[in-house]
């Protein structure tokens, strides 16, 4: 088999494989999708007629890692695709990486046989990018240890664009750890379409990881006013906050509902409560990648700011767009597009 040079746009495994004109495109897919969905819903004729397909396309999904929105996520665009999904990686069935198994090597060639797009979720860092290398397939990180979650990324600009409107007028807040994946991906994302204003919240004594200080710096040059806080309480003048657990934690481990976490919670600062946001009488709309840890409590499902649902909701036709896109054979052409191997 003739496998192309590598590098190449084929696949999704950093933010900065992404660019502006992409970015708009994949938005743009998203919106129709989701217009589709509405009329649909509303009982109302497509905009546009299905495409015919002459047989579904295969999305292997190949998770080392747990999982419930990604997995399912990419599973359900697919089939809202008319396509189909298999686990590629069943640790209790499958031979990769078992004392009578296989090399990855041999495991991926076998995979692309089965399938058309790869999603690799995996706790080592350069996972995708060996995939990648070793496929001619288009293949999506889906989250590879403490380095990237870019289709996530997409999700969240998509969810507040959708739900608060153009990005660069708004002001966003982040409150998490800056080592998270999601919370670097969101942040070098963000510099396809910088915001008026950004705002880190984060532990005080904690330095603050080196890719996320450059994402920031990168804000800063393209005309983002930064900030730095330690209280999630001051990014509740915001637009948005994005919200994922700091660093912390006996809050991280705390079971919600216990009298200590309580009375701890609206003192703690980095525990965003319905309390909280109604006393700074804010209309911040909250994001969270989820699963949410102790730091969104949930007195905030039932406020308007809650917007983590809808965000979960907004992730199809994202991940529908970025299928699309990628089994089409639509490049990426952001800088990284091609980059062999995650950064040192
Ligand atoms: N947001 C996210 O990546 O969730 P999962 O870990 O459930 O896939």
């Amino acid at each position: 088999m003739q496998r192309p040079n590598y590098p190449s746009g084929k696949d999704l495994l950093s933010a900065d494989a992404v660019s502006r004109f992409d970015l708009d495109d994949i938005l743009e897919r998203a919106e129709r999708h989701l217009q589709e969905e509405e009329r649909e819903k509303a009982g109302l004729p497509p905009l546009q007629p299905p495409a015919h397909r002459r047989r579904p396309k295969v999305i292997a999904a190949l998770f080392d890692q747990r999982s419930t929105r990604t997995r399912l996520g990419f599973q359900a665009a697919a089939a809202r695709l008319g396509h189909q999904s298999i686990d590629a990686y069943d640790t209790d069935r499958g031979r990769m990486g078992t004392s009578t198994g296989e090399t990855l090597e041999d495991h991926i060639r076998t995979v692309e046989l089965y399938s058309d797009l790869l999603v690799v979720r995996s706790h080592l860092e350069d996972m995708p990018y060996r995939v990648a290398r070793l496929s001619h397939l288009p293949v999506i990180n889906a989250g590879n240890g403490a380095d990237e979650h870019p289709s996530q990324a997409l999700i969240d600009l998509f969810a507040i664009r959708h739900m608060r409107g153009a990005i660069e007028t708004l002001s966003i807040a982040l409150s998490s750890d800056t080592r998270a994946r999601f919370a670097v991906s969101f942040v070098r994302m963000l510099r396809l379409t910088p915001p008026r204003r950004f705002t880190l919240c984060c532990l005080p004594d904690v330095p603050i990881n080196p890719a996320m200080r450059e994402a920031m710096t990168v804000l800063a040059g393209l005309g983002t006013e930064i900030g730095l806080v330690h209280d999630v309480r001051r990014t509740l003048d915001h637009d948005v906050l994005s919200i994922q657990m700091q660093d912390m934690s006996k809050f991280a481990h705390a079971a919600l509902g216990s009298d200590a976490v309580d009375k701890e919670k609206e003192t703690e600062p980095f525990t965003i409560t319905a309390r909280k946001i109604l006393d700074a009488r804010s209309d911040t709309l909250i994001l969270n990648p989820l699963p949410r840890f102790s730091e969104l409590d949930p007195s905030c499902d039932s406020l308007p700011n809650a917007g983590y649902f809808r965000q979960v909701a907004l992730s199809v036709p994202m991940r529908m767009a970025i299928l699309e896109r990628m089994l089409s054979g639509v490049p990426w052409t952001g800088q990284a597009a091609g980059r062999s191997a995650p950064p040192p």
